[in-house]
């Protein structure tokens, strides 16, 4: 059952998926409800699942038996006849198609519905099944940890914490899952991957959009909630775990929260040390100009919402004591771009000092999006007679799909919810200690304004972003 299914999560992601995994034979004996609000009849949800997989993946699909299994149900989201409708209905078509009593449950709608759903469906007995059932539950997964304290009470009510799948979606990412496996399947790799050969890690994930319709939503969230509390800090956490001793749900998860735990917790005057906030002015962008962040719609003309942020994150353990994660992302920035840089140390001695450059550190790059692949940078001797070092480039491009804000990342996150795999769903305990660490930082930026607008739409963001690394001797790689 997919909550808000006439929304544009279902229209641009989850129809597009489903097809894709009802087109290479995952989906063996399945039915999709549509839940929203508004009234419309089977066949005219039908039509928009044949628009939304037709715009997404192309117009020469046949589509007639893939959308014959898709319902639709209005609900009234506070009224339980509507869910005695709905249950009414799922069950007709758990006969009707053999489904066995399982039962996956996806919200995505506003996250104000999410509690009362997961109240409704126990207490109007959809969730009496006798297969299994699932919640799927879209970010944002609260507001800040109180509020998400008290959603999670009320989903737990109705769903165990294995039942709840907590989307983020980075998670469904190609190169993002490759990150433990291009550590933890190299030998040339683990034995330098701590404070004794790394630098520094930088993390960028740069947006050229801008708020576009969604500044009503974006206003009380800005970039730090909306990338870093979850996003961004679920690559750190990948980057920076230990490895697991077996590759289980609970194994992966447990080493993951160990470094949310390490998270040096930065709070009052040291944030701003730390933590730099930017918010984009106008600019121009592909030959064109854009409006400020201020001048978007449904946005406050004097907002002090940040559209970007770069940070510095200390992980304090053994392995990482005095190694810097420069994080930064940011919206109408130069290029949508998503990339890991590892900064390996210097070498103890060069004996290859060239007069006019030091040689480069190695560095290790991974593209998560547009491209998806891996770059490592090495010196080698430069062909002809001296003995000069120059740049060289090994680089693995992932021969997969290029093309990016594809559905495949709910695709293979909806097969890993069908096949119950938690592994690339976050935690509760993730998700309370990284509410912790991104509220102390919201608690100072909300008190005070922020010099906006302080980058110009079409940069890299402001020039502090650039400070916060010079004044530790770094500079951000080119991502572009
Ligand atoms: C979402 C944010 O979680 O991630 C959006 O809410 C952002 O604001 C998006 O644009 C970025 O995702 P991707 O896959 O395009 O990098």
């Amino acid at each position: 059952m997919i909550f808000g299914a006439t929304g544009d999560l279902a229209k641009r992601k989850l129809f597009p998926s489903i097809f894709r995994l009802y087109e290479r034979g995952k989906l063996d004996k399945f039915a999709v409800i549509g839940v929203a609000r508004r009234p419309l009849s089977n066949e005219e949800f039908q039509q928009n699942v044949v628009d939304s997989v037709k715009s997404a993946l192309g117009d020469d699909k046949n589509l007639d038996e893939f959308v014959s299994h898709f319902y639709y149900q209005s609900l009234d989201v506070d009224d339980s006849g509507s869910y005695t409708d709905l249950k009414k209905l799922a069950d007709q078509i758990d006969d009707h198609y053999d489904l066995e009593g399982n039962r996956i449950f996806y919200l995505a709608m506003a996250p104000q519905f999410f509690g009362p759903i997961a109240l409704h469906l126990k207490s109007d007995g959809l969730t009496d099944v006798k297969g299994y059932k699932r919640l799927v539950i879209e970010k944002p997964f609260g507001h800040d940890l109180e509020s998400a304290k008290e959603l999670n009470k009320q989903i737990r009510t109705a769903f165990a914490e294995e039942e709840i799948y907590r989307i983020d979606h980075y998670l469904g990412k190609e190169m993002v899952r490759n990150i433990e496996v291009i550590r933890f399947a190299n030998a040339i790799f683990e034995p330098l991957w701590n404070n004794r050969y790394i630098s520094n890690i930088q993390i960028t994930s740069s947006e050229v959009l801008g708020v576009e319709e969604r500044g009503r939503y974006y206003e009380s969230s800005g970039a730090l909630r909306d990338m870093v509390q979850n996003h961004m800090l679920q690559m750190v956490a990948l980057l920076a775990m230990e490895p697991p001793i077996s590759l289980t749900t609970d194994e992966i998860r447990s080493e993951k929260v160990r470094v949310f735990r390490a998270l040096r917790q930065i709070e009052g005057d040291e944030v701003n040390e730390y933590f730099v906030r930017g918010q984009y002015g106008e600019g121009t962008i592909d030959d064109k100009q854009v409006p400020k962040y201020r001048d978007e719609p449904m946005v406050d003309k004097e907002s002090n919402t940040e559209t970007f942020v770069a940070g510095k994150i200390m992980i304090d353990n053994f392995r990482w004591a005095g190694v810097p994660f420069y994080i930064r992302t940011g919206k109408r920035m130069k290029a949508k771009s998503t990339k890991i840089v590892v900064q390996f140390k210097d070498i103890p001695m060069n004996l290859y000092y060239q007069t006019e450059k030091m040689l480069n550190p190695n560095l290790l790059v991974i593209h998560i999006q547009p491209e998806e692949g891996i770059t490592l940078y090495l010196n080698a001797k430069k062909a002809g007679g001296k003995l000069d070092a120059q740049n060289v480039k090994l680089s693995f491009a992932n021969t997969g799909v290029h093309a990016m804000n594809t559905p495949e990342g709910y695709e293979k996150l909806i097969y890993d919810c069908m096949r119950g795999d938690a592994t690339n769903f976050t935690h509760w305990d993730e998700v309370a200690y990284s509410w912790a660490f991104v509220d102390k930082i919201s608690a100072v930026w909300e008190k005070t304004k922020g010099d906006f607008p302080n980058y110009q739409a079409g940069s890299m963001g402001p020039d502090a972003a650039d400070k916060l690394l010079e004044k530790d001797g770094f500079f951000w790689w080119p991502v572009t």
